[in-house]
């Protein structure tokens, strides 16, 4: 498909507890448009749980996607013949849900007789500022959520190299677990942020993990263990002593996120020159501790901060369409038979400088 043809695209993700689905119009000149966004999370499915059932998840995508895909058309105001292809989020996630995603895509695209385009979810998180705000390559995105943590050098579309990851929880997953441990309800990461602002940060000195390291990576385990172990003396907790508690976590979060992506930056701009910009995506962006905390590293690095809108930080529908807009303008459809995977590395095509190989680690 020439680059210069404007394409309508239906996008739909199903790889963890938001079932949704989006038209995105992706225009000649390469600026995009939303026609429509519908997500529905199942936080309230899972929330008994405490965390995210992949059966759970699964059966709710089943029987939610339908009505989904049917709103998000509808509001739209197009039907299955006018979509110039149909993507899904092929990965990585619970197989579960991606297998109900992807083959209803599969079916639409066979019925409606338009391309499928088979979309990496990370590779949707790191192209949405370009829907947002038309951002030019090369940009550094810092990806914090509650399956992923991963600083990612974006220098085109297919055109990724990872700096850093996490080496074991991902830091939503770290604020989720912690919340857990302190009886605080799901998910998580807004809870401990109330808590914290109530919370005297300097009453527990907790580690600050691997600050100083020359690499870009990040760790997480052992700050959430001292966080229990911690608890877990003081135990019967009162209120004051939770919020103390996830204010000294959520210091120590953000002093070694600081330090991680400040080493990221510095990283990318050996590797590839000045960064358009520092973006941030993922459901922890959505923590305004966090988002001054990067407008202070980006300062210091003489970059800006990009930060698209919350509802389109969290998993959605648009910014799967929009990747698959992106993708379909170089030709990069997908055959019928385009497998679900639970694991899929944003870079994996990618020929990694050798100062980044140690961060090989899944997903
Ligand atoms: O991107 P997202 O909606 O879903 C995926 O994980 O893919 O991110 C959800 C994660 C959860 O772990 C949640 O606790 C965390 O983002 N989160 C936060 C905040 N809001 C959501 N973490 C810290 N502070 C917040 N305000
Ligand atoms: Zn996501």
């Amino acid at each position: 498909m020439a680059d210069d043809i404007a394409t309508l695209v239906l996008g739909i993700e199903t790889t963890c507890d938001e079932t949704a689905a989006a038209v995105v119009e992706r225009r000649g000149d390469g600026s995009g448009r939303m026609l429509s966004n519908v997500v529905r999370s199942q936080i309230a499915e899972h929330a008994p749980f405490g965390g995210v059932v992949p059966e759970i998840a699964a059966r709710a995508h089943v029987d939610l996607l339908d009505g989904i895909i049917a709103s998000a058309m509808k509001e739209a105001g197009i039907g299955f013949d006018k979509l110039s292809a149909v993507a899904a989020a092929a990965g990585p996630g619970l197989i579960g849900g991606v297998i109900v995603g992807l083959t209803t895509a599969k079916a639409i695209a066979l019925v409606s007789g338009a391309p499928l385009i088979a979309v990496n979810h990370l590779e949707a998180h790191a192209l949405t500022p370009r829907l947002t705000d038309a951002l030019a390559f090369p940009y550094c995105l810092f990806l914090a959520s509650g399956g992923h943590t991963q600083i990612v050098a974006v220098l085109g579309v297919g055109n990724y190299v990872r700096i850093g990851t996490t080496v074991d929880d991902a830091i939503g997953e770290a604020f989720d677990k912690v919340a857990k441990m302190l009886g605080l309800p799901y998910p998580g990461g807004p809870q401990v942020e109330r808590a914290a602002r109530q919370g005297d940060a300097t009453r527990f000195q907790f580690p600050r993990p691997m600050m100083g390291r020359p690499d870009a990576n990040f760790s997480l385990s052992g700050l959430k263990t001292a966080v229990r172990n911690e608890a877990s003396r003081m135990t019967p907790l009162q209120q004051q002593d939770i919020d103390d508690l996830c204010a000294g976590f959520q210091a120590a979060v953000l002093d070694s996120m600081a330090d991680r992506l400040r080493v990221g930056l510095r990283l990318f701009a050996e590797q590839f020159g000045a960064p358009t910009a520092l973006v941030a995506a993922g459901g922890v962006a959505a923590n305004q501790a966090l988002r001054a905390a990067l407008q202070e590293v980006a300062t210091q690095a003489e970059t800006q901060l990009v930060m698209p809108p919350p509802a389109l930080c969290t998993d959605n529908g648009a910014m799967i369409a929009w990747a698959g807009a992106e993708r379909l303008a170089l030709g990069l459809t997908d055959a019928l038979g385009a497998p679900p995977r639970a694991r899929w590395r944003l870079d994996e095509n990618a020929v990694v400088p050798p100062q980044f190989a140690n961060t090989r680690a899944n997903s």
